[in-house]
This record gives structure tokens, sequence and C-alpha cells, in this order.
């Protein structure tokens, strides 16, 4: 079997930080979405990945080579335009040759990783399967109607009005039945060629197309929201390792990682959270479920519940919260009278300020 990485699109809803990198490579806990997706491809005994990529190919070729420090042998599929998920399955033809594969949406993040779904795929004869699971917000997603006997009836990309609480989750297993159907459909109103008029021709054409529930946790990562969330599910997870170094006016509690070369002096971290390589935390707090990049520099500031990526300086500041912080920014106190607010941000931010 192998595998299919889709890691172009544009990722309008995480800009600014779309603008200049991939959404598949904000990190949660200090690393790449896409690399925990990486992961469980070869845990369930996958080697050979196609990954897919845009508009941010060079960054994603930087992040992951040709994939054996995954133990993947890894080969790029450049999609010249954002033109939808079944149409990454038509310009993979070539690659995928007529092997059975998985395809994963590199911004999705699965707890459970994905070896139930590939052996279940193994076993059985289906043409196609879907994973599934209920969601409060189900317009954001692909939505699937059920038949009394759990068959497919519908499936609709992002539908105004969902017939259903299910939604797609963003891995699917296919046989090589589905380059007809990538072939034979036509872009949707969006201008996009959807995965899900793939699936639904199938289905119309008497393939088997089996729907599975997904037990775990599972977060699509494309809003902030949901990569915060998925950045405090992981740190939950973590075993706390000091590796760097913390002085003695400094109190360390539950669990923390410190890579090396980071220091800490006069500040208190409480965990789950991560401070990266290089980082330095000085007359600081950092509060639960917080991972600071990689030679960050976090000083006379609060911060708590964020995300910040490398080589940021925090200083001054109390206290950022429910935040994820770009590379190289910097967020420091405006000084002196009157008490104002001083930004130079980009395009697409937010910001909110106390009133
Ligand atoms: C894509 C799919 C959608 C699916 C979602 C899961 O949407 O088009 O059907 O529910 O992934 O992550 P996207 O998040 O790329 O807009």
């Amino acid at each position: 079997m192998k595998a299919l990485v889709l890691a172009g699109g544009k990722g309008t809803r995480l800009r600014p930080l779309t603008h200049t990198s991939a959404k598949q490579l904000v990190p949660v806990a200090n690393k790449p979405v896409l690399f925990y997706g990486l992961e469980a491809i070869r845990a369930a005994g996958i080697t050979s990945v196609g990954i897919v990529v845009g508009d941010t190919g060079a960054e994603v070729r930087d992040a992951v080579g040709d994939g054996s420090s995954f133990g993947l042998d890894v080969t790029y599929i450049a999609q010249h335009a954002p033109l939808g998920l079944a149409h990454c399955v038509l310009i993979a033809r070539e690659f995928l040759t007529d092997a059975p594969f998985v395809m994963y949406l590199g911004d999705n993040f699965l707890v459970d990783g994905i070896a139930d779904l590939v052996d279940s795929f193994r076993k059985a004869d289906y043409d196609a399967q879907i994973l599934l699971t209920k969601v409060a917000e189900p317009q954001f997603y692909g939505v699937a109607e059920l038949g009394p006997n759990g068959e497919i009836l519908r499936l609709e990309e992002k539908p105004e009005h969902p017939r259903s609480d299910l939604a797609i989750v963003g891995v699917y297993t296919f046989s090589p039945a589905i380059h007809e159907a990538v072939r034979a459909i036509t872009p949707s109103a969006r201008g996009e060629l959807e995965i899900t008029d793939a699936i639904e021709w199938l289905i119309a054409r008497g393939h088997r197309v089996h729907s599975h529930f997904v037990s775990g946790y599972w977060k699509d990562t494309g809003r902030l929201q949901d990569i915060l969330e998925c950045n405090r599910i992981v740190l939950e997870m973590i075993n706390g390792a000091v590796c760097g170094a913390v002085d003695g006016r400094s109190e360390i509690a539950g669990n923390v990682v410190i890579e090396p070369g980071a220091s800490v002096e006069g500040s208190v971290i409480r965990g789950p959270a991560v401070t990266g390589a290089d980082a330095r935390v000085r007359n600081s707090y950092i509060g639960p479920y917080t991972s600071i990049g990689d030679s960050c520099l976090v000083q006379d500031s609060e911060v708590e519940y964020a995300i910040v990526l490398k080589d940021s300086t925090i200083k001054g500041v109390s206290r950022l919260t429910y935040s994820l912080i770009g590379r190289n920014v910097e967020v420091t106190r405006a000084e002196g009278i009157p008490n104002t607010h001083q930004l130079m941000v980009g395009d697409h931010s937010r910001v909110q300020v106390r009133a």
C-alpha cells in the first residue's frame, strides 16, 4: 500500500502565518503537525509516500527531505493550483500506479493514528473507506448522510445546511477504482474537483464504499482554536524532561520539557508545556498548554495556552493567552505616556487587546 499526503492548499484560516509558511508545518508541541501524520503512516506499515505540494512546496521539502528520517521514501508531486482533493489523486496517478493507497490531509491530526483504518482496509474488499466523526459545526467539513443500515446516502462538501453532524475526517483509503472516478467528475461550483463527488461516483456505480467511525481524538488543525486545542491534547501526553539549564530561583511544576540549550532564570513554568532548544525564559511565567519554539526569548512576561514559533521575542507582556505567534515576531511593551498599543502587524492578522 502507498500513501498520498496532501500538503498544498492556501491555509486561509491561519493567515497571516500561511502567507509565508505551509499550514501543515505549524508546530504542535514544537513539532510540525505534518510530522505526526507521516509518523502515523509509517506506524501503519507504509513506506512509499507521495506528498502533493503547492506554493509552499520548497518549505515542505526542506522540512521532510527524502523522508528517510521518518523511515519513508518520499516522492514530491507539484500541484500548480489548489484545484481540489480529487485533482491531487489525478496528478498523482503515475506515483500511485495501481496500488491501493491511503490519502492523508497533512493538516489532520489523529491521536490514535491510522493503523486500524489501514488494517481494516487491507483485510476487506472495499474500493473506498472514509472516516467519520460527530462534530459540533458540520458546516465547516465534508458531511456524510447515512442510511438506516449505515450505508452512505450522500456526501456534501461544507454544506450550508448540513443533513447530519457527521464530518468526514481527512483520511481516506482507496483501491485503484478511484482513478476512473476522479477522471469522470467535473469541477464543483467552487471550481474544485471534489473527492466527495468522486466517492459518490463510486457509490452510484455499485462500488463498495465503507464508512468507519473514528473513536479517538481527531482535529483538522486549519483554524486557530483547533491548533491550540491540538497543542493542548499533545502536551497532555508528553513526559517531562528538563535538558536545559534551570536556575535555583525558578520553579518547574508538572510535565515540562525544556530542550537542550534552553535556559530558565527566575521563572515559573507550570506544565504541560515545552520550551524549545536555545530558548530563554527570564523572570516570566509560562502556564499550562504552552509551546515556546526554539531560540525564543520570553522575558518579564506571562504566557499561557499559546504556541510561539521559533525566534520570537515576548518582553514585558502580561498576560498573553489563547495566542498563536509566528516566527521572528516581537511582542513588547509600549513604554511611556499615553498608555497606548503600538502595532505593526501583517495582513490578515488578528489582534485582541484589552479595552
Ligand atoms: C477537507 C475536506 C473535508 C474534510 C476536511 C477534514 O477540507 O474537503 O471534506 O471534512 O478536510 O479535515 P479542508 O479542511 O481542506 O477545507
